[in-house]
């Protein structure tokens, strides 16, 4: 898209709330019902999380949907496919150095590296230590068969990845995935930038299962808009609690 457009995502500033972490926690229970609904025929359990820039809240989002999908007693593997800056290690206070990279390296095997019940239902698969090729090593056949393995024993796979505005991970796994959950911030994503994300997804046939706007603000919740192709909502999170802190 060539013309700038420098209009963000809307809201305005919400008075504090007292009531935020019931609020976040219903919010991520109404993303996994619409997640649920549009995965029920998709042909792929994979489902990866992008963004358009960094920090939009994607791993936030990705690890506590994770959480709230095995609560319904699914088998969830959340994979963290951000090599270049992974951070699903540290929400869930395990190394990252057997993970991921490693299995595709041929370093190590799945069963070496996955970190079973991080929350009772949910394994988590760290990004293993920073290689110098992460887009190479997620498009090659040894990712794929990974996956294929993984689909037969769990309900869902969550990719966390890395921004698509930044390098093209996350595509490169897109056509085998049900498609990719898109994250944008209030008053930091642009629409031209999500509209470009959009475009991206669907120039490789890939499916985009939904876009969900983060950090939004009480007063300016519920602002909704569905279409034929994806459903835009803002979810009245001001917090992205995670599962368990970092800090
Ligand atoms: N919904 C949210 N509201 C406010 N802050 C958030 C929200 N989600 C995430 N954050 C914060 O924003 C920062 C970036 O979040 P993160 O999930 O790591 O983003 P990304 O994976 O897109 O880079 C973190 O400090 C995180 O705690
Ligand atoms: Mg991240």
């Amino acid at each position: 898209m060539a013309q700038e457009n420098k209009s963000y995502i809307p809201g305005k500033t919400g008075s504090s709330n007292r009531n935020v972490a019931f609020r976040v926690a219903e919010a991520y229970k109404m993303i996994r019902t619409n997640l649920l609904f549009t995965l029920a025929n998709a042909k792929s359990k994979v489902v990866i999380f992008s963004s358009a820039e960094p920090s939009a809240g994607k791993s936030t989002l990705c690890s506590n949907l994770a959480i709230v999908m095995a609560q319904t007693g699914a088998k969830v593997l959340l994979i963290d496919a951000d090599m270049r800056k992974p951070v699903q290690h540290r929400n869930f206070r395990v190394s990252k150095s057997l993970g991921l990279s490693k299995i595709l390296g041929n370093l190590n095997t799945f069963e070496e590296c996955v970190v079973r019940n991080v929350v009772p239902g949910l394994d988590l698969l760290p990004s293993g230590s920073i290689p110098p090729n992460p887009s190479e090593l997620l498009g090659s056949d040894k990712m794929k068969s990974l996956l294929d393995k993984a689909e037969e024993v769990y309900d869902y796979i969550f990719m966390d990845s890395p921004p698509l505005a930044v390098v093209a991970d996350a595509l490169v796994l897109a056509p085998q995935s049900a498609g990719v959950v898109l994250v944008a911030r209030q008053k930091q994503t642009t629409y031209d930038e999500l509209e470009e994300c959009i475009e991206s997804v669907k120039r490789i046939d890939a499916a985009v299962l939904g876009v969900v706007v983060t950090d939004v603000h009480a007063t300016s919740a519920g602002y909704m808009r569905y279409d034929s192709k994806y459903y835009y909502r803002s979810y009245n999170y001001e917090y992205g609690r995670r599962a368990k802190s970092d800090d």
